[in-house]
């Protein structure tokens, strides 16, 4: 197997090393390629370009395979939890019992943001969107542990891991209650990570919310679906910001609005927002369907499409079987499912989605589940967000234990105005 590629350029010709992944997938390095020929590649988008070698979650966009540390996502979703699966990614491998205890109690521990920052979620106004609020909260967060700032504090890591992987949910908790005007409701000590979410969200000093197992199970299975996914556009950004050795809380930051965009993580609520409007135009999809083949209709079918997955998503297909158990579970009925479910249909006979391999991703059925659970529609991304966090702080573990990291810092085809005098401001037109 050729362990190199050789490029002519203006009649010299450079040999660049091949490197093959663990699952044989195989990259050109260019990491000397301009001080060898004085030139740069070009990858718009960096659809053909990897960022760094990374041994935390594998996708095969062909074959629809999507694997956390090496565990097919179907065995994780079927047989482990969310918490379990973040320390998986997070430390590499599953834990034991104890390290699980350990893991899950330092969570615990972590769950309360300082109570001066109440006061903060006053300074938005009721309408202001939840993932404004939550990247704002977890840098204003970081304030109060001051052994966060400066230099990567490697001894610390793991507090400051569980601090931000507990506090995003009550974060998200608190800014959902202010927003209703309700009163904020305190995480339970006895409640384990996702059942003290949904306390959080939907509990009333008067009477706590009855948490159904089915429920509890559903966004717990939503989380760890979305707990990791490679370089996508959010985790990228993670590492841009900690590769600068800026703190966890900073990249995470970051990460939550790269995550933001309705081309990434904003698709969820995008996808509801879409169906909605088809349910009550009483589109059959169709309508739908022909505007987002039209370039110019400005119009996507959301919650389809992926720059990796050419096939379809594993982690759809595994929301799409939980809408109809949570649904029946909970005696639910949504048309939006139904309307979804004909999209579905419709688009995988159609050539325009057939030629384009588009398929339904993580975010066409995962909002029918989140509106089963009661969860806000302008929520959805911030749900995305607390899955994805694991992710996040695995990647930047990655970085930080890497002692050849270096500051990312991408190069440029520069198609500016050639040089130019200066003109005093007289003589301008
Ligand atoms: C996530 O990267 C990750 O891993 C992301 C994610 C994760 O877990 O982190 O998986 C989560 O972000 C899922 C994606 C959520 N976004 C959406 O559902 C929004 C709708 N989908 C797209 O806009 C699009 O498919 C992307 C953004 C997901 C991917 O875009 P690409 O790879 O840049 O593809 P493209 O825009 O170049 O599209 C290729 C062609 C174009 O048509 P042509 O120019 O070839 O004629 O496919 C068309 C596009 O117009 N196309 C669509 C479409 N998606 C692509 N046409 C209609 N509807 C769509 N949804």
């Amino acid at each position: 197997m050729s362990t190199k590629a050789t490029l002519e350029l203006d009649g010299k010709s450079y040999e660049l090393p091949v490197v093959v992944g663990s699952e044989h997938e195989k990259a050109v390095d260019i990491s000397q390629l301009r001080n060898l020929s004085g030139c740069i590649t070009l990858d718009d988008g960096y659809g053909n370009t990897g960022s760094c070698s990374s041994a935390v979650t594998f996708i095969d966009g062909e074959r629809g395979i999507l694997r956390y540390r090496g565990i097919p996502i179907e065995e994780l979703a079927e047989k482990s939890t969310f918490i379990e699966t973040a320390y998986l990614l997070i430390y590499g491998r599953l834990p034991g019992r104890a390290e699980l205890r350990r893991f899950s109690d330092m969570l615990t521990q972590n769950e309360m943001i300082h109570e001066d920052m109440k006061h903060h979620f006053e300074g938005f106004p009721p309408n202001a969107h939840p993932m404004a609020i939550l990247s704002a909260m977890i840098n204003a967060s970081s304030c109060f542990y001051p052994g966060l700032m400066g230099a990567v504090n490697r001894e610390r890591f793991d507090v400051h891991a569980a601090r931000l992987l507990s506090q995003v949910r009550t974060i998200a908790a608190f800014s959902y209650r202010k927003s209703r005007g309700l009163p904020i409701i305190y995480p339970k000590p006895t409640y384990k990570y996702t059942a003290n979410f949904l306390h959080m969200m939907f509990s009333n000093p008067f009477e706590d919310y009855e948490l159904k197992p089915e429920v509890a199970r559903a966004l717990d299975l939503i989380f760890l679906l979305h707990a990791d996914h490679e370089q996508n556009c959010s985790t990228s950004t993670v590492r841009m910001v900690a590769s600068s050795q800026a703190n966890l809380f900073a990249s995470a930051a970051a990460g939550v609005c790269a995550l933001w965009g309705p081309l990434h993580g904003g698709a969820n609520q995008a996808v509801i927002e879409m169906l909605t409007q088809i349910h009550k135009e009483g589109d059959d999809g169709s309508k739908f369907i022909a505007a987002a083949k039209d370039k110019n209709s400005g119009k996507r079918l959301m919650g389809f499409g992926h720059r990796v997955y050419k096939n379809y998503d594993p982690r759809a297909r595994i929301i799409k079987a939980a809408c109809d158990s949570t649904l029946k579970a909970l005696r639910i009925s949504d048309p939006l499912l139904d309307i979804a479910k004909k999209l579905e249909e419709a688009a995988l006979k159609d050539s325009y989605f057939v030629e384009r391999k588009l398929y339904p991703n993580v975010d066409f059925y995962s909002g029918i589940i989140m509106r089963a659970i009661g969860i806000p529609t302008e929520m959805f991304t911030v749900i995305f967000a607390i899955g994805r966090m694991p992710g996040w702080i695995a990647n930047f573990k990655e970085i930080m234990d890497d002692p050849k990291s270096r500051i990312y810092r991408p190069r440029q085809v520069y198609i500016g105005a050639t040089q130019n005098p200066y003109v005093p401001l007289e003589e301008r037109k």
